[in-house]
């Protein structure tokens, strides 16, 4: 089994399959878009699946494949398919940004998808559009109907960013009433491609909680799951959830039970690091099993205790969150 040096179990990978988008959500991505990896810098199906066979009998039972766009990937049903069946994953769920995804739902309980976090930071096509600079609304809605018609557990992701899309908080939590969503509220964070960008940080948790409960007092806090990165509330009477998630103000780091693999194979044990090792130069130097598991378990030996530590010990951040797939 895998434990950190302050004795937390690790038993979720997030694996970021491609650094590419479609999209070019502000608080991602320059309008320019990034500087993307080369292909054959980036990890291979067979060796993402080599990786998966070793650490799952480690204990990592939790997979959530991210990007960039996981969708963009050529083969990407394929390998869902194949790492879904390695023995001890019992959960495969996907971040996605739902532009390509809505004639793919089908397929995704068949291959063994557990859930799906659709990214939609607004309701309204021309707000959509100022934040992701692509006119792609109608696909992304087509998405979360599908998902819902499907019965698929889903998750609604939308960092909220002042002079933005305050004005679509409320919609959002409307959108518990019926459906059986969670709405996800996320602090922004400072990857970007660029940095900081100071002002708009000042939509934290506190400050989301109280505005929701402006509108809606008797929104009540359920219990949350273990190791979730949200704060659970219900409005008595509704379908779905809220959460809310303190991305920023970091406040569920002493639970973190959660390591990262980037595109080019590098390791992050936490999301604020700049990265441990590559794993991909490793395996391509002709690393046997044991030497990559090895690597894995002195990685975690020398792990932060949160992500202040991490951001402490680094040059600021600045990279895209496309690259380190969120
Ligand atoms: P569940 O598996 O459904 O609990 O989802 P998740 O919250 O782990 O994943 P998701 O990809 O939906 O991420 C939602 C938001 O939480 C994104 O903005 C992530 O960047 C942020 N997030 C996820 N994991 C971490 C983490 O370990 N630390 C911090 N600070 N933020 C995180
Ligand atoms: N701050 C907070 N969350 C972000 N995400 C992407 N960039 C940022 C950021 N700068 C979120 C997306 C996606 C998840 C994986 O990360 O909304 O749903
Ligand atoms: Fe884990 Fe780092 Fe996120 Fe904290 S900031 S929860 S330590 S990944």
């Amino acid at each position: 089994m895998l434990y950190d040096n302050h004795g937390r179990k690790i038993n979720y990978l997030r694996l970021a399959v491609t650094d590419r988008c479609n999209l070019r959500c502000f608080y991602c991505m320059p309008e320019e878009g990034i500087q993307y990896v080369p292909r054959t810098e980036l990890l291979s199906y067979e060796e993402m699946e080599r990786l998966l066979k070793l650490l799952a009998p480690l204990g990592i039972e939790k997979v959530r494949i991210t990007g960039g766009e996981p969708f963009l990937r050529k083969g990407m049903l394929d390998f869902l398919a194949r790492i879904a069946q390695i023995e001890g994953i019992q959960q495969l769920n996907i971040t996605t940004n739902g532009t390509l995804t809505a004639n793919l739902v089908a397929k995704l309980p068949e291959i063994g998808v557990s859930s799906v976090n659709l990214s939609l930071d607004s309701f309204d096509e021309k707000r959509f559009f100022e934040i992701t600079r692509r006119d792609v609304f109608p696909q992304v809605l087509e998405t979360f109907h599908q998902l819902l018609a499907y019965k698929i557990p889903t998750k609604i992701n939308a960092v909220v960013m002042a002079g933005k899309n305050i004005e679509d908080i409320i919609p959002l939590v409307e959108l518990s009433r019926k459906h059986p969503v969670s709405i996800r509220f996320i602090e922004e964070m400072p990857f970007n491609g660029k940095g900081s960008n100071g002002e708009t940080f000042i939509w934290n948790y506190k400050k989301i909680l109280q505005h929701i409960k402006e509108v809606f007092p008797n929104l009540e806090k359920i219990p949350d799951p273990p190791h979730s990165t949200a704060l659970n509330y219900q409005i008595p009477g509704f379908t779905g959830s809220i959460g809310i998630i303190a991305a920023y103000s970091r406040l569920f780091c002493g639970t973190c039970n959660r390591i990262r693999l980037t595109p080019q194979g590098m390791l992050k044990t936490c999301l604020y690091d700049a990265g441990v090792f590559n794993i991909r130069d490793l395996m391509r130097s002709g690393a046997t099993d044991e030497q990559l598991i090895t690597a894995f378990v002195q990685a975690l030996r020398n792990r932060v205790k949160d992500g202040f530590e991490a951001e402490r010990k680094r040059r600021p951040v600045r990279e895209s969150m496309a690259t380190i797939g969120g």
